[in-house]
């Protein structure tokens, strides 16, 4: 594939300015390492200040509301998240799926909205460990693609810069606990078939991304598992020096 690998750090509800020194080594790191598409989604409140600080990464929000505006108190819109210097949104992650019941139905109008302000959007899917254990992981992945992933007008053309989806299973989220290469190969191959059934042709060039306790560690391993095209990071991306291990990972991964 001739896609740079996409190594995203999601700092979760960590992060005040203090951590705009980590951004900025993330940023001169991801300079020298250009062979690897870096990008930081940090909490809403330092989008700005990371825009202007970090030049070369991408920047991205955690979550957006699905209306343009209104009286939605608290919440933040595609709109304003692109105002503030996002490029990206992250949607239906497993946190905002079990903290705020967002169902498939929540998640997929804010992917749309997404789409509609101009941002990219990385969609997140995974199965529990109990749906794993019962043999219905794939059943279950399956499904949240088809009932998150947006369709229609929105998505014609461009679907692979504007698409990115993101397999975390829950149970490997802040564990430390990671499936088989085995197992994330054989996940995201099934992913690609439903990307191409949803988009046809244009499903082949969606970036999966794999997250779940991706540790400098372990990341040249789980990078290499078939038809993974990044990494969605979590604890490892809350500092540059961790950050950068996962991405200096993914530059010697393509050789
Ligand atoms: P983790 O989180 O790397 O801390 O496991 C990944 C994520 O939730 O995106």
């Amino acid at each position: 594939m001739a896609q740079r690998p996409y190594i995203v750090g999601n700092w979760k509800m960590h992060g005040t300015r203090s951590m705009l020194a980590e951004a900025r080594a993330i940023d001169r790191a991801a300079e020298r390492l250009i062979k690897v598409e870096v990008a930081l989604a940090p909490p809403a409140t330092l989008i700005h200040a990371i825009r202007k600080e970090a030049g070369l990464i991408g920047v991205g929000a955690q979550d957006c509301h699905a209306a343009e505006g209104g009286a939605h108190t608290g919440d933040i819109s595609a709109a304003m998240l692109k105002d503030a210097g996002a490029d990206f949104v992250i949607v239906g992650h497993s946190e905002r799926r079990a903290d705020h019941c967002e169902s498939d139905a929540i998640v997929q109008p804010k992917a749309r909205s997404a789409l509609a302000a101009g941002l990219a959007v990385i969609v997140c899917v995974g199965e529990t460990e109990q749906q794993r254990n019962a043999g219905e992981a794939e059943r279950v992945v399956a499904g949240q693609l088809a009932g998150s992933l947006p369709q229609g007008d929105l998505v014609a053309d461009k679907i692979a810069e504007k698409i990115i989806v993101a397999y975390e299973p829950v149970w490997a989220i802040g564990t430390g606990r990671v499936p088989t290469v085995e197992d994330i190969g054989a996940m995201h191959r099934a992913i690609r078939a439903k990307l191409v059934e949803i988009y046809g042709e244009a499903g082949a060039a969606i970036r999966i991304l794999y997250g779940g306790s991706v540790k400098p560690e372990n990341a040249a391993e789980l990078l290499a598992a078939d038809e993974v095209g990044g990494a969605l990071v979590g604890g490892a991306s809350l500092t540059a020096e961790s950050f950068v291990g996962i991405i200096a990972a993914a530059a010697d991964r393509d050789g």
